[in-house]
């Protein structure tokens, strides 16, 4: 007899409005969930296999055992690193319900690995939900969120709090130090991202402005301090809905950005063909270096779109402030 296909449960990816970058740095961000999801969907096995199927990623497959009070996949084949955050997250899931069974994830998302638009935290937060509902458990979003992070920090060494907590939660998050909080009554203008088709390297990126604030802190500090800024004028702004304002504090933040040299030539041409086609306003969103950039549109999407497309880009229309995760 084969057994009922579980409820899809789903994640959404992100952008930073702005702040990227001066945020490690102390300053505030202004990060929002976008309409671009991860959709992982669980069915239980009458055995011990673990597997996990990811559209356009790869397929691994493994074998679930315990010892003693831990569980842990083992025997693993297939695209195995492809999958590491989808296995460490389930892996983490079964011993924090200390329950197991066999399991067959579907994955199937609209954000590219390592485009910035938070890939892994969507597929960890999405999957973590998916296996507790394969057990019929509930987990609390603070028990996803925290069970996603720990899996993100165990696989690549370090994480961001920013990437689960907009995957969980959605809307709009302003992040600064330890204090994360939900910016309600946002307006919620249209923007189209531009993938470079790039990886960016977060970690290298991050190195890379902590070096130039160490050599010239007499221009770097100012400018962290001035995108601080930016993010607080801008939340203020997107309360207003004044979105002329808003295009011109993107492109400050953009110019800013320049200057921590976290911009690439493959990002400068995709936001200047985009502001050429009635952008109001362009930025590079997450680490630079690649990735993806973001730009705000009053009603010519479609032409925005397209510009970004004939440049070598990929366009995503998003819409922001989303839904955080269905579960
Ligand atoms: C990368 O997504 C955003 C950075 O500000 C790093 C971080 O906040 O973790 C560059």
């Amino acid at each position: 007899m084969r057994v009922k296909v579980t409820k899809k449960v789903s994640s959404p990816g992100q952008v930073f409005l702005f702040g990227e970058h001066a945020v490690v740095h102390g300053q505030p961000a202004l990060a929002t969930a976008i309409d671009v999801r991860t959709e992982v969907s669980g069915e239980p096995l009458e055995n011990d296999r673990f597997v996990a199927d990811a559209e356009g990623v790869g397929r691994a497959e493994g074998k679930i055992k315990k010892s003693g009070e831990t569980w842990s996949i083992e025997e693993m084949t297939g695209d195995v690193e492809d999958l590491s955050f989808v296995t460490k997250v389930s892996e983490l899931t079964y011993n924090h319900l200390q329950e197991a069974r066999g399991l067959r994830l579907e994955i199937e998302s609209g954000l590219p690995p390592g485009s910035g638009l938070g890939s892994s935290s969507a597929v960890t937060t999405a999957t973590a939900a998916a296996v507790s509902t394969v057990l019929d458990r509930k987990l609390s979003r603070d028990e996803i969120s925290q069970l996603a992070y720990d899996a993100e920090v165990e696989v690549q060494g370090a994480a961001s709090r920013t990437g689960v907590n907009v995957a969980t939660y959605g809307g709009f998050l302003r992040v600064q130090e330890d204090d994360r909080r939900r910016i309600e009554g946002l307006s919620e203008p249209d923007l189209i991202i531009g993938y470079t088709g790039k990886y960016a390297n977060t970690a290298e990126l991050v190195a890379g402005v902590r070096e130039l604030k160490e050599e010239k802190p007499w221009i770097v500090d100012s400018i962290i301090q001035t995108i601080g800024k930016i993010t607080e004028v801008g939340i203020d702004t997107l309360e207003d809905g004044d979105l002329r304002k808003l295009g011109v504090l993107m492109n400050a933040n953009q110019n800013l950005l320049e200057g921590l040299k976290v911009s690439s030539p493959e990002l400068r041409d995709l936001i200047s063909s985009a502001r050429e086609a009635g952008a109001i306003g362009a930025k590079l969103t997450g680490a630079g270096g690649g990735g993806c950039m973001i730009a705000l549109a009053s009603g010519n999407v479609d032409e925005i779109a397209s510009a970004i497309e004939e440049e070598g880009g990929e366009p995503m229309k998003a819409k922001i402030g989303s839904e955080g995760l269905k579960y």
